[in-house]
């Protein structure tokens, strides 16, 4: 059956399962609810619905599902792949109203929490209680733990302590068809079955609608140490990163910010000024975390001590915790700051980490060749480097032939470093595109059928992650 339209009486069973409050249908909501933060793109739903329990979850998504009408499951808004995107109408399912932290389990070290919760707020929460949930997106202060579920999020962190699906236990979730389940169970070990639980973590919603979410917490560590090391060379300072890794050093946070992505968020966040001298190129961010104040002393003096092997500038400490906090705002603010001057998507590239400077030096070719900026910085711990780019006049990369064409390039370029295209944001609507470059029709096959078995009427954020059936 071809999707159908919201009409009055879809609009009036809403009404009597969440009450009239909570549907939304004035221009001014469906404009709120059609856009996120990747590009300035914006696809206003039929209807935005703010439900507050799986009961009433279950039964919008039975009556979608029968009436096929299009439900795109929403968290903050704040996601960089346009997966909340509902660019085929249909419904907004919002879930900001289900923000409650049902449990913290200190015996166990896990927490039980609905997934509108501010990730921020629930960092906080278990932190009160020593406890520590590591992953920490830039955006961390708005962003919704369920989104963070959906796109398998990562953050600065992650370099140590592993993303979101190291995390995550125990999910339940609405199906399409209403139904009701639990993925797995609470615990730390399970073979039991295959895995649903990590199935459901980074399918951006296209598979159910996670309605409760039970993770794994670990000792809040007591210490940690923070230094800037200024590169005068950017590939020098991807070079440097693997090196770090091999000499045995586990940073809690290993990030690179070319220089031009500080120049720019430094005239955002003016509060948050760090010492930059003219020849610097990039800087490695170098964090180091534990509970022996001593030995991360130590750990920080030998990894200078290794990174002066290359062209650096003078080491700058964060010395307490408000230039700890000053340095960590100017880097979780720059991919706000570069899109306020023009660049486009932010790309998720990720490459094993020796990689990093061959993909720096490929990136700024593929800039050369097609005369477009270029901005890097992200997770090069990881090998996880975010790339804008900025070509004059194009507010929008989706949509505009000419820089797809560049983004393909860049992404066959990645796939030949044994890298992929998305190491945190997800694919969504704006990368499905490129999904031949890294996968052979056999993958992209079996991921269709698995969509099927969870939504044969494919009315759950369709159209996402894999071109539909339909516009296939
Ligand atoms: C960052 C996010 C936006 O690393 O991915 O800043
Ligand atoms: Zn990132």
């Amino acid at each position: 059956m071809p999707y159908q339209p919201v009409v009055d009486s879809d609009i009036a069973f809403f009404k009597t399962i969440i009450g009239p409050d909570q549907v939304l249908v004035d221009a001014e909501s469906r404009q709120r609810y059609g856009r996120d933060e990747t590009e300035n793109l914006v696809f206003p739903p039929e209807v935005v619905l703010k439900p507050s329990t799986t009961e009433e979850i279950s039964a919008i998504m039975k009556h979608c599902n029968q009436r096929c009408i299009p439900v795109t499951p929403r968290g903050a808004g704040t996601g960089l792949s346009g997966g909340a995107l509902p660019h085929l109408g249909g419904v907004s399912l919002s879930m900001e109203r289900l923000n409650r932290i049902l449990q913290i389990d200190e015996r166990n070290l896990q927490v039980t929490v609905e997934p509108g919760v501010i990730t921020e707020v629930l960092q906080n929460a278990v932190k009160e209680k020593g406890l520590f949930y590591p992953p920490d997106p830039s955006s961390r202060g708005s962003c919704f733990i369920g989104g963070n579920i959906a796109e398998n999020s990562g953050g600065p962190k992650a370099v140590k302590y592993g993303v979101v699906k190291d995390y995550v236990l125990n999910l339940e979730v609405v199906l399409p068809n209403g139904s009701v389940m639990w993925t797995g169970a609470n615990v730390l070990k399970n073979s039991t079955g295959y895995n649903l639980t990590q199935l459901m973590v980074g399918s951006e919603g296209t598979l159910g609608v996670v309605t409760k979410i039970v993770l794994k917490l670990i000792p809040f560590p007591k210490f940690d140490l923070l230094m800037l090391v200024p590169f005068r060379d950017l590939e020098q300072a991807g070079e440097a990163v693997s090196e770090i890794f091999r000499a045995g050093f586990v940073p809690s946070a290993l990030e690179l910010m070319e220089i031009n992505a500080l120049k720019i968020v430094s005239e955002l966040v003016t509060d948050a000024l760090v010492p930059v001298t003219e020849d610097t190129a990039a800087h490695l961010i170098i964090e180091v975390d534990g509970n022996n104040m001593d030995v991360l002393m130590q750990e920080m003096e030998a990894i200078g001590n290794l990174l002066s092997q290359y062209d650096i500038g003078e080491l700058y400490f964060a010395d307490d915790a408000q230039q700890k906090a000053a340095l960590w705002k100017l880097r979780r603010r720059v991919a706000e700051a570069v899109k306020l001057v023009g660049y486009t998507i932010e790309e998720d590239t990720v490459v094993p980490r020796a990689e990093l400077p061959a993909l720096i030096r490929g990136v700024k070719q593929l800039g050369v060749d097609h005369q477009f900026d270029v901005v890097c910085y992200g997770h090069a711990g990881d090998g996880n480097l975010h790339i804008r780019i900025h070509k004059p006049g194009v507010p929008n990369s989706f949509g505009h032939a000419g820089v797809q064409s560049i983004l393909r390039d860049l992404f066959k370029l990645v796939y030949r470093l044994g890298g992929t295209i998305s190491g945190e944001h997800g694919i969504g609507l704006i990368q499905k595109d490129f999904m031949d470059v890294v996968f052979d029709p056999v993958n992209l096959e079996l991921m269709r059928s698995v969509k099927q078995a969870f939504d044969p009427n494919q009315i759950l954020n369709p159209g996402k992650i894999l071109p539909s059936l339909a516009s296939a």
